[in-house]
């Protein structure tokens, strides 16, 4: 067994095979599938290549990618800001050629979202220098739409697992600016601003009540509608609050 979830997820015969309803089987098989083809595209990130997706016994069947290391475990390294600005560069990859691969509706704001962002989806396999990405699902609030939905949904997923994980060694001010280099990173590889707003509210909205009490440190909530997240959050961690 491997994985975040024993009861789903298992390594047989070099296949990953993973349990899913059959609603979220057709779509994750063919979100990973377009995902394949677009990081084969990438040369710098990689999706596992979908092997089977038997919809009568709920079991999608995945390629095994050996040696892939969470993005979590690489925090409080000295490779961590790599990774970081690997991953957004992989997010703006996914961004800009996964929805070509779809043969759905064209869209020209909405992008074709990951759905699950975080440090543990995203891992880096050292043996090949790349970017690993798992687990494509579209998220409920998107399912009426096919696949689309606001780039600024994935980045707010990764934020969120990025300013909630525990900090090895780094004030939150660091970990701060480094959320603000991820964005960075992620509008120059795509030549295209975030919209503040949009990713604001939908900061708030994938944050857990728990951890929403936790980010009430940051004052996240109280953020000014027009002001700039990401520059607020560090101004406020200098602060020392
Ligand atoms: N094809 C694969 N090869 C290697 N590891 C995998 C593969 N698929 C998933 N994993 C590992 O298992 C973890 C859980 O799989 P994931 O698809 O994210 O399931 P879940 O929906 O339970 O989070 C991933 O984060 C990754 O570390
Ligand atoms: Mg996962």
């Amino acid at each position: 067994m491997i994985g975040t979830n024993r009861s789903r997820i298992e390594l047989l015969d070099g296949r990953v095979s993973k349990r899913l309803s059959r609603l979220h089987l057709r779509s994750e098989a063919a979100l990973t599938r377009a995902a394949h083809a677009a990081s084969l595209e990438s040369g710098f990130y990689y999706v596992p290549r979908v092997l089977d997706a038997d919809e009568e016994r709920g079991v999608l069947v995945l390629e095994f990618l050996p040696d892939a290391t969470p993005l979590s475990a690489w925090l409080g390294s000295d490779r961590e800001m790599e990774m970081l600005l690997l991953a957004a560069r992989a997010l703006a990859h996914a961004h800009d050629h996964v929805a070509s691969h779809l043969h759905a509706v064209e869209c020209t704001e909405a992008v074709a979202v990951h759905g699950d962002y975080n440090l543990t989806n995203v891992c880096y396999q050292s043996g090949t220098g790349r970017l690993l990405i798992f687990d494509w699902n579209v998220p409920p609030m998107f399912q009426r739409q096919g696949f689309f939905g606001p780039a600024e949904f994935d980045i707010a997923c990764f934020l969120r697992a990025l300013l909630l994980s525990p900090r090895r060694g780094i004030s939150r001010q660091e970990r701060a600016g480094r959320a603000a280099e991820f964005v960075e990173a992620y509008e120059t590889a795509r030549g295209r601003r975030l919209n503040r707003i949009m990713l604001e509210s939908l900061l708030t909205k994938v944050v857990s009540r728990g951890a929403r009490r936790q980010l009430g440190q940051l004052k996240l909530r109280s953020l000014g509608k027009s002001i700039c997240l990401l520059h607020t959050l560090r101004r406020e961690a200098q602060r020392g609050r």
